[in-house]
């Protein structure tokens, strides 16, 4: 099995994957956040950091660029191929409303003629493969028997599928229905993406589907960075870990950003994950959320780490509270 980190705008950066791989190294392959293409010569900084070689030693990286405009998209993948890159992603699950409302992200699902033209475009680019990362519809899953005669008309590199639609957002539970048909109708390499919170969900969906070869996780991971490692060698989560881990992110958010406020704001998102894997932990979960000062925080976090436990087992959205 190869395991990809998800996407996750704001969280999964290069500072994120970096220090992943240093305690954890049992990802096949990271996907970048989202790239915004621009019609500029450059990425933009932050783009542009994201994605550097010397951002990303020893990393098998895949850049996720979001447009609807072959054009830009092709323009961005150049300036990708520059950098060394020679496969991107096409993010076509995003559900932000003000990204669906730009028919872009699973907004574009619904423009299935214009989906067509675009990728009828973009694949004759040379030397630049191209992956899909996609939902199941935009409005419903029936969209995806229609989607799915599209992206088999081209040599995708891989075909990601998070079975939800942009309705669903992150509600109700992935559509394995629609997922098992596409396991049959897809001429292209599928990787299945969704709710992989703990090794007991990881086991039950490669019973169900024991054909499938790569498995995207995001939440779970945020949650649980020894998510796959426990998956794959039955080796939990160890605290002190866990608190190295987190004390190398946050050093090395405040040095980026230069001050606290936006270090600890950063911290916060991944908070709102990581938070369920230790035992008794609303009183700290709120703690951290309130936390504005450098010190309130540092003390909210070591009092969780010095007074609670990880259990073991436990994941996002698991019944252990
Ligand atoms: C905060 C957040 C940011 C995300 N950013 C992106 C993104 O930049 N690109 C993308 O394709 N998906 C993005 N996603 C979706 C995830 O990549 C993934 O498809 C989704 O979380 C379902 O997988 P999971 O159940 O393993 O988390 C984001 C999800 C969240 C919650």
């Amino acid at each position: 099995m190869k395991f990809y980190l998800a996407p996750m705008e704001g969280i999964t950066g290069y500072i994120y994957r970096n220090t992943y791989k240093k305690y954890f190294n049992n990802i096949d392959k990271y996907f970048t956040p989202f790239i915004v293409t621009n019609k500029g010569t450059s990425l933009k900084t932050k783009e542009l950091r994201d994605v550097l070689p010397e951002n990303n030693k020893d990393i098998n990286i895949v850049p996720q660029v979001l447009t609807n405009n072959s054009e830009d998209f092709i323009n961005t993948a150049k300036k990708l191929q520059q950098l060394g890159y020679d496969v991107v992603n096409l993010n076509l699950g995003c559900p932000a409303g003000t990204v669906v409302s730009k028919y872009r992200g699973s907004g574009f699902l619904a423009k299935r003629e214009d989906l067509d033209i675009f990728l009828d475009e973009v694949f004759k680019m040379d030397n630049m493969k191209i992956s899909i990362k996609t939902r199941i519809g935009r409005d419903s899953a029936d969209e995806f028997y229609e989607l799915i005669k599209i992206y088999n008309k081209y040599p995708l590199e891989e075909l990601i599928i998070h079975p939800r639609t942009r309705e669903d957002f992150y509600k109700n539970k992935p559509n394995l229905e629609v997922f098992k048909d596409a396991l049959s109708l897809s001429t292209n390499p599928i990787c299945y993406n969704g709710d992989i919170f703990t090794t007991a969900d990881y086991d039950k969906f490669i019973n169900a589907f024991p054909k499938v070869k790569s498995i995207m996780i995001g939440r779970g991971i945020l949650a649980n960075p020894a998510l796959i490692s426990e998956i794959k060698d039955d080796n939990y989560l160890d605290k002190k870990v866990l608190k190295d881990f987190h004390d190398e992110i946050f050093q090395q958010y405040r040095e980026l950003f230069n001050e606290d406020k936006n270090a600890i704001f950063r911290m916060k998102e991944l908070w709102g994950y990581m938070i369920y894997i230790f035992s008794d932990n609303k009183k700290y979960a709120k703690k951290i959320r309130k936390a504005q000062k450098l010190d309130d925080y540092n003390y909210a976090v070591a009092s969780l780490f010095n007074e609670q436990e990880i259990i073991k087992g436990a994941g996002l959205f698991s019944d252990i509270d």
